[in-house]
């Protein structure tokens, strides 16, 4: 079912997820930014993880596999990308639902995780409040995502793509971590990860705290 106005279309990521676990697709990249927020999580553990926009769920499972918290949750909006979760793993609790109105309660989770989905986000700030909400006191928000250089990109990039009828948004560095406080997260840090074409465009991981 397609989503109207700005909102991304659903029946786009349902066809996408036929060709997305494709090895060379997965390595070149999304396995770098998976490995950035397992590293992180590596070092400051979480016992509730959130996946949001978790696609075909190969952080998810990861995330499941190689730190063994008590729960990870995977979320996203894509019946198709869900479709193939759930045939990787059953250990995850899969859910469909929009990360402006995740289906989970309160301070549920103590590190919400968002990798290459966020710019797809109709509302990226609602989506931030709704990351902030779900998080426990002291939780960490973990979200990659290519972060241009210069505002005039990221505004050329937004109207090309909602051109195209797919509208994203890639924000600069400086705005996302804006965007991050401004829902009430403390902004830790950000890292750079590197990646194929990375010089180019850069793909960053910000990493917030509610305190
Ligand atoms: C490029 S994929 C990234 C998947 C995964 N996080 C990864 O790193 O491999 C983007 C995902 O965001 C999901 N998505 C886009 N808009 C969404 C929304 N509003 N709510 C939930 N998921 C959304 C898409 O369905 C798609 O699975």
């Amino acid at each position: 079912m397609a989503e109207t106005g700005d909102g991304p279309q659903r029946g786009f990521f349902d066809i996408w997820s036929r060709v997305y676990d494709l090895a060379p697709v997965q390595a070149a990249i999304y396995h770098p930014v998976h490995d950035a927020v397992l590293g992180e999580l590596r070092h400051r553990p979480a016992r509730r993880i959130l996946d949001v926009g978790c696609g075909t769920g190969d952080l998810t499972d990861r995330l499941r596999r190689e730190l063994q918290p008590e729960v990870v949750a995977g979320c996203d909006f894509s019946a198709g990308m869900l479709e193939q979760a759930s045939a990787r793993t059953r250990a995850v609790r899969w859910l469909q639902g929009d990360a402006t109105a995740l289906p989970f309660a309160d301070g549920h989770f103590d590190a919400v995780t968002s990798t290459e989905s966020f710019h797809w986000f109709p509302d990226p700030d609602a989506a931030l409040r709704e990351f902030h909400r779900v998080l426990g006191t002291g939780g960490r928000l973990l979200v990659a995502l290519v972060n241009v250089r210069v505002p005039a990109t990221s505004q050329l990039a937004h109207a090309g793509s909602k051109a195209i009828g797919q509208p994203a948004r890639w924000p600069t560095r400086a705005e996302m971590a804006g965007r991050v406080r401004a829902a009430g997260f403390t902004v830790e840090r950000q890292n750079r990860i590197l990646r194929l074409g990375g010089i180019l465009i850069p793909t960053v991981l910000t990493v917030g705290v509610k305190s």
